[in-house]
């Protein structure tokens, strides 16, 4: 299983929900996870119903059977610090530096610096040890940014060549790469039924195979439950209206009579049937592309009642059951 697992996605179809709820199946059973953030939207503190997280490693949930999650929101600003102090030991120039607004300014001639610090922080913490020689986290989760800029975020070699060839950054973006093109990486992509985002998640997974990054799991989110099975739907297509009138009629809906309440029933029900049956196929048709892709596919269902923390707990236990941890 590897260490470093990270969740990217078409925006919306829930990169941040299923991060989370993966951090907790990961941890479940004396596991320690690590949750980091890479965008700077406090998305994982609005699902934990916590405050903002500060920069620095917190724990935010305890897993079932005993297990930890921590969680990070990394800044890219003071990444930038630490790693400038790290290599540079700047000191109060660090300060200086911030308040001109030097950031900004490498942030922007170097697009890509930024990158290789966030996957560097994240990286690093995959690698970090405590005092026993014992891995920090047995897993770090990343909610990454979306399936059409994550190729470009995890190569940050690439992103890096022109900028530096040797030095320290080249060897940050170097050792950042050995981790993020080894097994010891999975990228998943979470998807939802439909076309565009199905779409996408093909593209994504082309992208990131030309990258030489490794591809690690589809996950559908969202999933709506079936309500009426092929069978159901053919004997709907193929029923005469007086006949379904009649099962309204028997079940004690609209009266017996010809004209009565049934009868005004049926329209409206076989359309509902008529709209259901063309989700269903197309549903159909879009699990088919996905399996086609030939990973592993999973699915979580749409919460009715909408997410909240127990509902994060359900959709973990769900990933537990179909053996993602
Ligand atoms: N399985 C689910 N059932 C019900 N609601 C869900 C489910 N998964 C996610 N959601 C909801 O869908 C919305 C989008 O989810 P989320 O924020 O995780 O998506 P995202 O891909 O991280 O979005 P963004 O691209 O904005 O970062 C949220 O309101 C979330 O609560
Ligand atoms: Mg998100």
């Amino acid at each position: 299983m590897s260490r470093l697992q990270v969740v990217s996605g078409k925006g919306g179809t829930g990169k941040t929900t299923v991060a989370a709820a993966l951090a907790l199946a990961l941890a479940t059973e004396g596991k320690r996870a690590l949750l980091v953030e890479v965008e700077g939207r406090q998305g994982i503190a609005q699902l934990f119903e916590t405050e903002a997280l500060p920069y620095e490693e917190r724990k935010i949930a305890v897993a079932p059977r005993g297990g930890e999650v921590y969680a990070l929101a990394i800044d890219p600003e003071r990444a930038l610090l630490d790693y400038l102090q790290m290599f540079y030991k700047l000191g109060g120039a660090g300060r200086a530096l911030k308040k001109l607004g030097a950031i900004d300014f490498a942030t922007t001639i170097a697009p890509g610096l930024r990158d290789v610090l966030l996957t560097g922080k994240a990286c690093e913490a995959v690698r970090r040890k405590d005092r026993d020689g014992r891995f920090a986290y047995d897993y770090v989760v990343m909610d990454a940014p979306p399936t059409g800029r994550i190729t470009r975020f995890l190569n940050v070699n690439d992103e890096v060549a022109g900028l530096a060839r040797i030095g320290p950054i080249h060897n940050q973006a170097q050792a950042v790469m050995r981790v993020l093109k080894s097994p010891e990486t999975a990228v998943h992509l979470v998807t939802l039924l439909e076309e565009m985002p199905v779409q996408e998640t093909a593209d994504g997974i082309a992208e990131l195979r030309a990258a030489q990054l490794p591809v690690g799991r589809v996950i559908v989110n969202m999933v709506r439950p079936a309500v009426l099975d092929e069978e159901d739907l053919r004997l709907l297509r193929d029923a005469p209206r007086a006949a379904v009138a009649r099962s309204l009629s028997s079940v004690g809906l609209g009266g017996a009579r010809r004209g009565g309440t049934a009868e005004r029933l049926v329209d409206p029900l076989l359309a509902q049937a008529g709209e259901y049956a063309e989700r269903y196929a197309l549903e159909r048709a879009q699990r088919e592309v996905l399996r086609g892709l030939d990973l592993s596919l999973h699915e979580l269902p749409l919460l009715a009642e909408g997410m909240d923390l127990a509902g994060l707990y359900e959709l973990a236990t769900e990933l537990r059951q179909q053996g993602i941890s």
